[in-house]
């Protein structure tokens, strides 16, 4: 047996670092595994974060944050969605990644269950699966309207053992996006059946129509049993920071003070400084990046959309496509032979849950002409695997 947990011993590398590990750093390699772009934070926001090591920003921070930094947050909250959230609610852990770590640890044991909006990004499935915790799936479904799913069919998916619900809106890796009526129904099951719902927001700002996405915080209160998490990560180009944000129920300043000082002892201070500026000075980048997504897309759209080997669906956000290919059981092969002979990078299907091994992801936050380059790789190589 030995010392460590069955949980720890049976854990797995995900499926897109087991691929894109074996060439990251070849240069040859059109990498569209990752969830990140190939645009720099831009200089204001690295001028900030070098300014504040200039300054002497190197001691310990209040574990939920430096004070303005929350302030910041709420004043960008508030104003983005029309809200005043208390400023109890908001705390800066570290990435999004420690805020889904930690609340599921708040609510999850052995023998609990978690339930999953699928298809899911692998790391939040190990996130769960540390916690002792049995993963259910509730899947979206790839329909002539797009990805679906409804929250009823979520609430019909909880059993009298699940404590918390993940929700993941813009999703990754579909881009389906949930409807604010939807959202507001769940947090209404929610309340009344003690079932925390972790919903993970961190592509607010990655939308097709309109400036962001609907917010669970549009429709929960103060101590709705609800944690939105949140992210510097995609909206500002910021995903080497390891910096994003929780807005938590009220009551639970306290536990969020102690949880991450034993995690992480709170954010990296000169990051929160870069943080500040970013949400001073950031929406004009913002809207640029949302403008090359878009672009992207319409690059996917056009290569993909109309292909009859794929079957596609165009993203309502996110920066990802998640199609499957006519013929394809299984994408883990496919994707490694289009690396072996196209070096182009896909992540496969089947690391994002169940049901999804006839698909795979394909990142489009790339500039245009690599992006092409890729698209046109692909569509090549299916067309000699399958048929054109
Ligand atoms: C759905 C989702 N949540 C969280 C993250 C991670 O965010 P962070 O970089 O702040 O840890 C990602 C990154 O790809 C993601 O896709």
């Amino acid at each position: 047996m030995g010392p460590f947990r069955e949980e720890i011993e049976s854990i797995e590398q995900n499926g897109i670092t087991s691929i894109a590990f074996t060439r990251m750093i070849d240069p040859e390699v059109i990498p569209l595994w990752f969830g990140e772009g190939d645009v720099v934070t831009p200089a204001f926001i690295r001028e900030a974060a070098k300014q504040a090591l200039d300054d002497g920003h190197t001691f310990y921070s209040h574990t939920r944050g430096r004070i303005e930094l929350r302030q910041a947050l709420k004043r960008y909250l508030d104003d983005l969605y029309d809200l005043d959230i208390h400023p109890d609610r908001i705390s800066v852990p570290g990435s999004a990644m420690l805020g889904v770590t930690i609340a599921a640890q708040m609510a999850l044991t052995t023998g609990d269950r978690a339930l999953i909006v699928g298809p899911v990004w692998p790391n939040i499935e190990a996130v769960f699966r540390v916690t002792g915790a049995r993963l259910s799936y509730v899947r979206q479904r790839l329909t002539t309207m797009g990805w679906q799913l409804s929250a009823r069919e979520i609430i019909d998916a909880v059993t009298s053992d699940t404590r918390t619900i993940f929700v993941n809106s813009p999703c990754n890796p579909t881009g389906w996006i949930m409807k604010s009526a939807e959202q507001r129904e769940l947090v209404s099951f929610c309340r009344d059946n003690d079932v925390l719902l972790i919903a993970d927001e961190v592509y607010h700002r990655t939308v097709f129509d309109g400036d962001k996405a609907p917010s669970f915080l549009e429709v929960t209160t103060d101590e709705d049993p609800v944690v939105v998490i949140n992210s510097f990560s995609k909206a500002w180009a910021m995903t080497g920071w390891r910096i994003g944000w929780v807005v938590a129920p009220k009551r639970h300043v306290t536990a969020w003070t102690a949880l991450s000082e034993c995690f992480n002892t709170g954010a990296t201070v000169f990051a929160q400084l870069g943080a500040e500026v970013a949400l001073a000075q950031g929406d004009g980048f913002v809207r640029e990046l949302q403008a090359q997504y878009l672009a992207g897309r319409r690059l996917v759209d056009q290569a993909l959309g109309q292909h009859p080997l794929f079957n596609y669906d165009s993203p309502e956000g996110a920066f990802y496509v998640f199609p499957s290919v006519a013929g394809l059981t299984d994408s883990l092969p496919f994707v490694k032979d289009l690396l072996a002979e196209t070096d182009v990078g896909l992540a496969p299907g089947y690391t994002f849950g169940p049901g999804n091994e006839t698909h795979f992801r394909l990142c489009f936050a790339h500039s245009l002409p690599r992006l092409k380059e890729g698209l046109d790789r692909l569509v090549a190589f299916t067309e000699r695997r399958f048929g054109g």
